[in-house]
């Protein structure tokens, strides 16, 4: 965009005709009960089935309170980098306690999982060097490939042929298929479908390239434990060098981390810019990420109530005949077609009381527009019959595709 004084209100202009102005809500507060899923924007509360707070722990009193406790030792702000003075005892324990939670050597914090991303696949690949990554990897991934100035190919969604279709070298050049790091999400986060980890793992170590599988959307909610995906499949991490996770998901908090074995860690430590040049989350942030990750542990209840709630929603959107796409995770897109009637659609949804995002382009590909419905375990029977309802509703009442 060239600078001019009606630049920037031009651009906006073409983005509200297209249906693509994104806009923010501000939430003033939350229905009663500390695991309500009601946030109010306006007059009344709306049932949330767009979070991403999968196991009802973002508001959970247990939190809180390690938050608080927390805050009161060490203040507020970490005060510098991890590198210089931020980081506290809190965050080496949390990072100890996230590589036994994974089964890793060693653990590395971040400030959010866009860091992560960004600074593990920048600092392991460099300029010129291939790395393969899926086509609906999440934005983070793929920033971080661009920012490493490394030769970014990218696979057809979940497909390990394609994957190693890049990956054969030619006859005149042996070594040119070969890749530093092969990237994927655990879970999609637009889509809530896995990655196939196993084949794709065998593939890395065919090629011995490094394979990190981010599993934002995995941890805490799959796998018996709630190790995620990576758990659920049986992988090592042997198999699977490098697992991304965030903890502003299920686990309920902010940040993020990468796990490995140790001296893989330890480099990433000296090579990620978005690590170093940083301040380290508030140590009360990784004291209440402790407490967060006992209840994971301690409460596999809240994983067995969320997977019982995405079977009941699957079937009762499978009766009103719903366009559902292969995900067996919380994240349950719907699909409407284009932009204008997502929006149509999260509308009329809103007025029947529930908050549900229409997702549109730039993050999903065009003509694949969708309402991201997701589920909690603090939501209930009766809310999931009703969100099945009122969706069955308003897109009965939009206007043909
Ligand atoms: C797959 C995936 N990776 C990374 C991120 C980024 O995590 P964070 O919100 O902690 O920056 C997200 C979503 O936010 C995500 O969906």
């Amino acid at each position: 965009m060239r600078r001019h004084p009606q630049a920037a209100a031009d651009a906006l202009a073409a983005l509200q005709q297209q249906h693509l102005r994104r806009a923010r809500r501000t939430v003033l507060g939350y229905g009663e009960g500390a695991g309500s899923t009601r946030p109010r924007w306006g007059d009344a509360p709306l049932l949330n089935f767009c979070g991403n707070d999968y196991l009802g722990l973002a508001r959970d009193p247990r939190l809180t309170a390690a938050l608080t406790e927390a805050a009161r030792h060490w203040g507020v702000g970490s005060g510098a980098s991890h590198l210089v003075t931020g980081h506290t005892r809190e965050h080496q324990l949390l990072e100890e306690e996230l590589a036994a939670f994974t089964g890793r050597e060693s653990a590395l914090l971040f400030s959010t999982g866009y860091m992560a991303n960004v600074g593990v696949v920048s600092a392991l690949c460099g300029r010129g060097e291939r790395l393969l990554q899926d086509r609906l990897n999440h934005a983070s991934l793929i920033d971080g490939a661009r920012l490493s100035g490394g030769r970014l190919l990218r696979y057809r969604h979940n497909d390990v042929a394609d994957a190693a279709r890049l990956l054969a070298p030619d006859e005149g050049a042996p070594q040119a298929g070969s890749a530093v790091l092969i990237a994927t999400d655990g879970v999609f986060s637009m889509d809530g479908d896995v990655a196939p980890v196993a084949a794709l793992a065998a593939l890395a170590q065919q090629h011995q390239a490094w394979l990190l599988v981010d599993d934002a959307h995995g941890l805490g909610v799959l796998g018996a434990h709630g190790g995620g995906l990576l758990e659920q499949a049986g992988l090592t991490g042997q198999q699977v060098p490098l697992l991304v996770g965030t903890l502003g998901k299920a686990l309920g908090t902010f940040g993020a981390f990468v796990a490995g074995e140790r001296d893989l860690i330890d480099y990433i430590l000296q090579r990620a810019r978005s690590y170093i040049y940083t301040t380290a989350l508030p140590p009360a942030v990784a004291a209440a990420t402790r407490a967060a990750l006992k209840l994971v542990r301690d409460e596999p209840w809240r994983r067995q109530r969320l997977a019982a709630l995405v079977t009941r929603f699957r079937a009762a959107a499978a009766l009103e005949g719903l366009a559902l796409a292969d995900s067996q995770t919380p994240i349950q897109p719907v699909f409407v077609g284009d932009a204008a009637r997502a929006l149509a659609a999260s509308l009329a949804l809103q007025q029947a009381g529930y908050w549900v995002t229409a997702i549109r382009a730039p993050t999903v590909p065009a003509g694949t527009e969708r309402l991201r419905v997701t589920l909690s375990a603090v939501h209930d029977e009766a809310q999931v019959d009703g969100l099945v309802a009122a969706l069955a509703e308003a897109l009965r009442t939009l206007a043909p595709a």
